[in-house]
């Protein structure tokens, strides 16, 4: 049942679930959540070109005081605005004495080594060699081509976006691959029932079974919870345009041409040798509806909502792409 009235008057997105069915009443999923289905869509993945590109984080970290640092496929990264504020990186390990460059200041574009006051400008100097970096206005991306080891690309593969939307970035991280993240993603069929306080009355309307000529894409029609029986039910797709992103995008309902990009980032190794991975997730929302204005007049508070919502649903999914690794790391993986 929907709440909006007829006569041309736009519809409310709420609906009231006519019978709410309990979380353990609901239809097991297991029987068409095949592991080869999940598996076949990871490969095709992970054979598409990133270019060498890995998203670092959100464009709106990116400072002109100090740099933005990050630890990418075991490389240490800086990244910072030039002087003529354009983004720039480089390796974050000083090439005179190797002083960490993530705690040195950026002075009018230049990033100054707090240990002997050598200033990079962003470009190449003495065995300093940057890296190519795009800011796609929601995310920032370094090309990393001895990592990566594909031909290099001269733009990240960017998902297609909404205009005029708000945008929020989650960063969480895990012990994982990014494959664990992108397995996670490509599987919809966990969603109400591993997450009920966000995910109801969920059903994978079409899974691509690699045929040629068929498209790649999960279709799936779900219900976001709000409060009680108060949902919001969407028509959403999965794919999955290069090997460390998979994208959700809105294709009936409220917030149509919304999409979810997660992202999955290699960051290196921990203590004891097991892989971490950075999830970068970027919800860039839109909707036609009067009043969406405002809501992008409001998204400095909007975003640590929306921040909140993905952390809740990342740490389960975190948990799932973790336990993941574990099991194919030492040979238990289930399929
Ligand atoms: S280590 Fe950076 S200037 Fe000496
Ligand atoms: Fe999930």
């Amino acid at each position: 049942m929907s709440s909006g009235s007829a006569g041309g008057r736009r519809r409310l997105p709420l609906s009231l679930r006519r019978r709410a069915v309990p979380w353990d009443r609901q239809g097991p999923t297991w029987r068409e959540a095949r592991p080869a289905v999940i598996a076949a869509a990871l490969k095709r993945a992970q054979a598409r070109p990133s270019g060498n590109w890995y998203v670092v984080g959100d464009s709106r970290d990116l400072r002109d005081d100090r740099p933005l640092a990050r630890t990418v496929a075991g490389q240490e990264v800086v990244l910072w605005r030039n002087a003529d504020g354009r983004p720039v990186a480089g390796p974050g390990i000083c090439p005179h004495l190797g002083a960490p460059l993530r705690d040195s200041p950026v002075r009018c574009g230049t990033l100054v080594c707090h240990w002997h006051g050598l200033a990079l400008d962003g470009g190449t100097f003495a065995g300093w060699e940057p890296f190519p970096v795009h800011d796609d206005g929601v995310l920032l991306w370094v090309r990393l081509d001895a990592a990566g080891g594909e031909a290099p690309l001269d733009a990240p593969v960017v998902p297609a976006r909404p205009e005029r939307a708000l945008t929020a970035v989650y960063t969480g991280v895990g012990t994982c691959e990014p494959e664990d993240v992108v397995a996670n993603r490509l599987d919809p069929w966990h969603g109400a029932w591993f997450h009920p306080y966000s995910f109801v009355d969920l059903t994978v309307a079409g899974a691509p079974d690699g045929s040629d000529g068929s498209a790649d894409v999960f279709t799936v029609d779900v219900s976001f919870k709000v409060a009680g029986r108060l949902v919001v039910p969407v028509r959403a797709e999965f794919t999955a345009p290069e090997p460390r992103t998979v994208v959700m995008r809105i294709t009936e309902g409220e917030g149509a041409g919304s999409v979810v990009e997660s992202h999955a980032t290699p960051l290196g190794t921990d203590g004891r040798g097991r892989p971490r991975t950075a999830v970068v997730e970027a919800v860039v929302a839109a909707s036609g509806r009067p009043g969406f204005a405002l809501a992008r007049g409001a998204a400095p508070l909007l975003r640590p909502l929306v921040r909140a919502a993905a952390g809740r649903l990342w740490r389960d999914d975190l948990a799932y792409a973790e336990r993941r690794w574990s099991l194919r790391s030492t040979g238990r993986f289930p399929g």
